[in-house]
């Protein structure tokens, strides 16, 4: 009995494996069920009483040995067989760092996200336009000041070739395709010459929209944009339109929403107004839906166009809008919970 423990030892010392098969092959042969070392301990039964305390031991000590062993070339195979595939065994076990949204991102998405809910849908177009898509079929007369270099960026080769100063040249792409009903919302950057500062930035980003069919009047524009500042800054904010002008529309608005902190009593936010100004809106001026190719006496439109830096400073009171384009991870991490 204990010849035949010692040569299963030395057996299973000089054990070897090339792979998984081979291993499972060895665990069988020795240790299942019908295994030659549970066989040994099956005999254990006949070995005279005086001899059970040293064979018991070595039976033990063989048990032990054939597991140890096979659970190593199992771990061996392994690591050979992974060498070789996709796994990197030299990764850190820790998480990897995720990013984060940018919050002009989560403000653009959650603009969207409610006018898509109230029947828009998307339209986005290109940023170097032409003259005739910014200014002029958006009724811009010809010595009007926004077309001047102290405002528009010009594509030196091109006189005509610009940098779009406001998203308004998708809603005149929009229509020049496509008769009403329309009801589109085109957000995107837009490019403006101004020096760099705190409070002002050479480009920006938009969200403007555009509705167009028959029957189209100021009280509907002033409903969709009550329920997107309750929907964008909560339930209890007020909206005030005041008279203002811009080219295309007629007649034209700005307008403000109940101050987000204050709730209107008054604070350093909105400096003691109670009001903040979000965005300019207005009924199209029938000489851009003509323009466009869209018949003025059938069909009558609203617009409106906000900036997005802007509402995203009234949601977390970012008070340099540079920091927007500066990419300072220490700035963007602090969005991660906001995605
Ligand atoms: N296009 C205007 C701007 O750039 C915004 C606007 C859009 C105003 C539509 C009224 C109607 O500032």
């Amino acid at each position: 009995m204990l010849e035949k423990i010692q040569k299963l030892i030395e057996e299973v010392n000089a054990l070897q494996a090339k792979n998984a098969e081979e291993v499972e092959a060895l665990r069988i042969k020795y240790l299942s069920k019908k295994g030659e070392i549970t066989a040994v301990m099956a005999d254990f039964r006949t070995v005279p009483a005086e001899m059970k305390k040293e064979v018991g031991m070595r039976i033990n000590e063989l048990k032990n040995l054939a597991q140890e062993k096979i659970n190593a070339l199992r771990d061996a195979v392994q690591v050979e067989q992974t060498a070789g595939s996709d796994l990197d065994l030299t990764r850190t076990p820790y998480p990897v760092k995720l990013g984060a949204r940018h919050p002009l991102t989560i403000v653009k998405n959650e603009i969207v996200d409610i006018f898509s809910r109230m029947g828009f849908t998307l339209a986005e177009g290109p940023e170097v336009e032409d003259d005739w898509h910014v200014y002029s079929s958006m009724n811009f007369a010809d010595d009007h000041p926004a077309r001047d270099m102290q405002d528009t960026f010009f594509v030196e080769a091109h006189p005509d070739i610009i940098l779009r100063s406001h998203t308004s040249s998708v809603q005149a792409r929009v229509m020049e395709r496509q008769q009403p009903p329309i009801r589109v919302i085109c957000p995107g950057r837009v490019y403006r010459n101004e020096a760099v500062s705190a409070r002002a930035h050479c480009f920006f980003h938009q969200v403007e929209g555009l509705y167009v069919d028959k029957n189209v009047s100021f009280a509907d524009l002033k409903q969709v944009l009550l329920l997107f500042a309750q929907e964008m800054f909560g339930t209890d904010t007020k909206i005030r339109l005041r008279p203002s002008y811009f080219p295309f529309t007629e007649p034209s608005a700005e307008m403000d929403v109940s101050c987000t902190i204050c709730g209107g009593k008054g604070c350093s936010m909105c400096k003691g107004a109670g009001w903040l100004e979000i965005l300019g809106c207005g009924m199209v001026d029938p000489a851009v839906l003509e323009a466009n190719g869209i018949d003025s006496t059938q069909y009558t439109g609203y617009a409106f166009g906000m900036g997005i830096e802007r509402i995203a400073n009234l949601k977390y009171q970012v008070k340099d809008l540079r920091l927007f384009s500066e990419n300072d991870v220490r700035f963007l991490d602090e969005f991660k919970s906001a995605n």
